[in-house]
């Protein structure tokens, strides 16, 4: 006989320093439901198993089709997209647990804030003076816009950061992300312009010689970017630079 309800064990937090604990929900089965579905039916009736009634749990979402990456979360021991995460496809009880590589706020809510730091720190945008018609832009090899292409899917979820042993409290390493986006910026037309500052902030501390090469980034990353292969190319980048500055002085 089919199941009826859906069982869910969601890891709640009130705050940064408030303890952790586990709370478990039985919520009515309905098919198709994904993980955010799942959590705004507890949200809606947030009362548990044992019929103790507590807080709507809180989580991150905005575009619910995995282009926004906010809702990020470990879903049975594994870092995805809860929008994408399918209630059918899942052993129950599902587990939810939030991303521990970056500051809780809130239950399954976290603060991404230092890869959005970190695309600054590697300048990942195009330099463009909007004061004036530039005209059309350049044309762009279709092998070239083949490889912007795959580093552009990126979203800023921090599944990869989240699997690579190199990011922790303790580290300065900037991610995997970050070095993707700044091989991407690199190869725009109008890279070179920045490409010096950029691959020179990934040669600093935190940077590209803190990967491990352990290759978690590329397994988990949702949006398949090849990170290893940007990783390997930042690093053909940095030492070619090395030498360039080297023979400069
Ligand atoms: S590279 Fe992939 S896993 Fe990492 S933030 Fe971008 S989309 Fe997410
Ligand atoms: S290759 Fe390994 S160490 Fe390097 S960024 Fe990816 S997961 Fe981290
Ligand atoms: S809500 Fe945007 S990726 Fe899930």
């Amino acid at each position: 006989m089919a199941a009826s309800t859906i069982e869910i064990t969601i890891k709640r937090q009130d705050g940064p320093d408030a303890p952790s604990r586990w709370e478990e929900f039985s919520i009515p089965y309905r098919p198709n439901m994904n993980v955010i579905s799942a959590l705004m039916e507890v949200r809606r009736q947030p009362v548990m198993k044992n019929g103790t009634r507590t807080t709507p749990p809180v989580w991150e979402a905005n575009c619910l089709e995995e282009v926004c990456g906010a809702c990020s979360m470990i879903i049975n021991g594994k870092v995805r997209q809860a929008c994408s995460a399918l209630v059918d496809q899942l052993a129950q009880p599902i587990r939810l647990e939030p991303m521990t590589k970056f500051p809780l706020i809130r239950d399954l809510m976290v603060d991404r804030h230092r890869m959005f730091d970190a695309l600054k720190r590697v300048r990942a945008w195009v330099p463009i003076d909007g004061t004036y018609n530039l005209g059309p832009g350049p044309r762009v090899d279709p092998n070239v816009q083949g490889v912007a292409y795959s580093l552009a899917r990126c979203m800023t979820c921090g599944c990869c950061l989240e699997a690579c042993p190199q990011v922790s409290d303790h580290s300065e390493f900037i991610g995997p992300a970050a070095i993707g986006q700044a091989v991407l910026k690199n190869l725009h037309p109008s890279g070179p312009l920045t490409k010096e500052e950029r691959t020179a902030e990934l040669m600093g501390v935190g940077g590209i010689v803190d990967c491990g090469n352990a290759q978690n980034c590329v397994i988990v990353c949702p949006k398949e970017v090849p990170l290893t292969r940007a990783i390997g190319d930042m690093g053909r980048q940095a030492t070619k630079k090395f030498f360039r500055d080297l023979f400069r002085r």
